[in-house]
This record gives structure tokens, sequence and C-alpha cells, in this order.
């Protein structure tokens, strides 16, 4: 059931008049446009003698292989073998459904579409509303990344006087399971110094919520509001490249008015710092586990959304009983 989910593979902006290489569960694809701008996928192997097609290139709208020329409709019909008269033989590559959505390429690696359309990135283009975007390869896989992006206590080490400075203050998580996937609220959160919150909370006598939550299968979405209207708010979508690697797209966007494109400014590189942080960290964890044999992790309720993920992510992988909302627990941590 996981592969008959919306993945993003690339940026719209991306995939112009040459076609673009991604790898999804481990088959590689090759994603390009037709005349009219439709986007395709197929399987990125020509049937002939399985030269890449990406290597190719884009004429007409079709999709010529680099080896010797045939070429593939947006449907992956063989139209032509430019060194034989007549029609060509029946023969045809494999296509994938996709649509584009916010700005992003999305395909359906499996072989059931999904009812729903993908996921809508929240504040994309709203007035008052400032965005950037990121891409970014982890060496990790899917649910490493989900919990690294939704785990306030690494940031207290990975992005220690960043992001978050440790206080030792206790903090209270409440947890509630979802239709689609599972929230987390914080309550008495300390706002220490640290780079992140100089430069952009108002200040602690100003009120603030702030709420964790994973939505399936593969987003985590962090959001602080604050009571003077600033608001910032951090989508990430996981595409699983194999079993080793995550190609994540992040779209970050803030209320701050006219003042939004000031703030990107430095936001930007910022936000790419401290990604890198988390890029390094999971690698040097994911090359240890692979080294070890297999990972073997010690449960924590303070770890607050890792058993909410790996309880849907498991349901879907096995087709099982999708966990059921309404659940709700407090833990206790601090921070
Ligand atoms: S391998 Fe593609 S045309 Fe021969
Ligand atoms: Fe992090």
């Amino acid at each position: 059931m996981l592969k008959n989910c919306w993945y993003i593979a690339c940026p719209s902006r991306k995939l112009k008049n040459r076609p673009v290489a991604r790898t999804l569960f481990g088959r590689r694809l090759v994603f390009f446009r037709s005349e009219s701008g439709q986007v395709s996928a197929l399987d990125d192997s020509c049937p002939h003698r399985n030269a890449p097609l990406s290597a190719g290139e884009v004429a007409d709208g079709q999709l010529a292989c680099p080896y010797h020329g045939w070429r593939f409709d947006c449907q992956g019909r063989l139209v032509e073998i430019p060194y034989r008269a007549g029609t060509p033989p029946d023969c045809s590559v494999q296509q994938y459904d996709c649509v584009e959505q916010d700005g992003y390429v999305w395909v359906c690696p499996g072989d059931k579409v999904p009812e729903e359309a993908p996921l809508v990135f929240p504040h994309l283009g709203l007035p008052g509303w400032t965005s950037f975007r990121m891409e970014t390869l982890f060496a990790a896989n899917v649910e490493a990344c989900l919990e690294n992006f939704l785990d306030c206590p690494h940031a207290t080490h990975v992005h220690r006087y960043w992001f978050r400075t440790p206080t030792a203050k206790p903090v209270m998580a409440q947890v509630t399971m979802l239709e689609d996937g599972a929230v987390a609220e914080y309550f008495q959160e300390p706002r220490e110094k640290s780079l992140v919150w100089s430069l952009l909370s108002p200040g602690k006598a100003v009120g603030m919520k702030h709420t964790d939550r994973y939505i399936a299968p593969a987003t985590s979405r962090v959001d602080y509001e604050f009571d003077d209207g600033r608001a910032y708010s951090i989508t990430s979508s996981c595409t699983p490249q194999d079993e080793f690697q995550t190609r994540v797209f992040t779209v970050i966007s803030f209320r701050r008015g006219w003042l939004g494109p000031l703030v990107r400014l430095f936001f930007h590189p910022l936000s790419r710092l401290i990604i890198q942080q988390d890029v390094r960290m999971l690698a040097l964890q994911q090359e240890n586990i692979r080294h070890r044999g297999k990972a073997d992790f010690k449960a924590l309720d303070q770890d607050v959304l890792y058993r909410p993920i790996m309880a849907w992510r498991k349901a879907l992988r096995q087709g099982g009983t999708l966990p059921e909302a309404g659940d709700q627990w407090q833990v206790e941590l601090k921070l």
C-alpha cells in the first residue's frame, strides 16, 4: 500500500524539454513532457536493449532512446523505429500515473492510483505569507527522516544554539491520533536564546502554539503560531529512493507580511544550514545501523511521534488495519 500513494518526483520547473531521471522504491523512472506540456512517467529502460531513456532526448513531445533512437509517446507506446519502415511492432514501456500540483510533479509508483489528490502544502501563495522550497537528499530511510523532522529532543543536541538551547525545563506534549496520522501539541515550551528564536520569535511575553504533525504516509508538518500574528510552518514530503535514501521536499512558509521577502533572505540559508546538520546526523546513524546489521531501537514515550509513525507505516506496508483516530495521551519531557 505504501507504493499506491503520491510522491514528489521533482519540482515542476525542473522538468522542461529534457527528460529527468528519478528513482522511487528502487525503480528507475524517467519523466518528460508531451507537446501539450503534460507530464509523463515511464520505466527508465528501453525495451530494445535496456538503455536508459533518461539519457535520450525529447522531440515533439516524444522520448527518443539514446542508443538506437526508438521513440515513445507519453503513454509509453513505441511510435517509431528510425531504421525500420512502416508501423512499429506492438511494444510499450510501463507507464506511471503522475500529476502536477503545488509546483511539483507527483507520481504514483504503485499499480493502484490513490483516490485522493496529492498533499496540499498549506499557506503556499496565501496573502501575507512568504514561502521557499528546499530539496534534500538524506542517506536514510523514510521512517528515520520523518522521526527526525518531528523530534524535539534532537534539536538541543544536533542544532544546539542554532535552533534550540537546552534548558532542562519540563514540557508537556499531548498526542492525538488523527484520521490521516497523528499530532503532538507542546505546552510550556521554553524559548531560550538560540539563533533562530532570537531572529524569528517575538519574545517570551507573546503566547505561542506549537504542533508537530505526521501525515501518512510520508509527510511531516511543524507549525509555530504566535499571538502577535507571526507564524511559521514547515512541511516536508519524503520520497523513498530506495531502502537507504530519501529525497525530501520541504516547503517553509511564514507569515510576516511585507517583511516576508527580507526575512526569507536570511531564513532560507539558515534553514539549509540546519537541515545539513540533520543530513550529517542521519548519515552517521544509518551507517552505524548498516554496520551493525540491523536497527535495534529502544522505544521511549518521549520519542513523542515515533510510535504513531511506525504504527501507521507498518499498517500501510502490510496492508493491515490503519490506526484509529481519537486515541490521546500525554508525555512529559524536558527540553
Ligand atoms: S536500446 Fe533503445 S533503441 Fe536500442
Ligand atoms: Fe533537525
